[in-house]
């Protein structure tokens, strides 16, 4: 029984796998996926935006009381237009999938759905805290001293 309830201990959080990205992490794996200069965005400024959003936290879940949709994940998608969560009235699930999936430790689901979210006319500008903290600003110190 012991031995039972260290090995969980030891492997639930490897189950559970979300993760808190460090910074220069998060920058290079989002140039691997394409996301510097996506859509006229450079790298420095989705590393601004996840920071602001979730602290680069894959975990990070915001509940929204005005139209009881959630915020999940490195860049706070939200189920009302992006994810399905099964519980948010009248969602429409664009980016067709399951808002768990943008929690994993691997964001190449979350970095897609984002991709998609930024083809809308408001692009970048959808992020509320990436208009409050990075729009208009220099950002390069987001991805100071990291080697991508
Ligand atoms: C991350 O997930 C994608 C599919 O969603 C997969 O193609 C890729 O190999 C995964 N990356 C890692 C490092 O596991």
């Amino acid at each position: 029984m012991k031995v039972l309830i260290l090995l969980g201990l030891v492997f639930l959080p490897m189950l559970a796998h979300g993760k808190v990205y460090k910074r220069c992490e998060l920058a290079r794996v989002l140039k691997q996926n394409g996301m510097d200069g996506y859509r006229g965005n450079s790298v420095d400024n989705w590393v601004c935006l996840a920071k602001w959003e979730s602290d680069f936290d894959t975990e990070a879940t915001n509940y929204n009381p005005g139209d009881q949709s959630t915020n999940y994940g490195i860049f706070q998608i939200n189920s009302h237009y992006w994810c399905n969560d099964g519980k948010t009235p009248d969602a429409k699930n664009v980016c067709g999938i399951s808002c768990r999936d943008l929690l994993t430790d691997n964001i190449t689901q979350a970095v897609n759905c984002a991709k998609r979210v930024v083809h809308d006319p408001s692009g970048i500008l959808a992020w509320k805290a990436w208009r409050n903290h990075c729009q208009g600003r220099d950002v390069s110190s987001y991805i100071q001293d990291c080697r991508l």
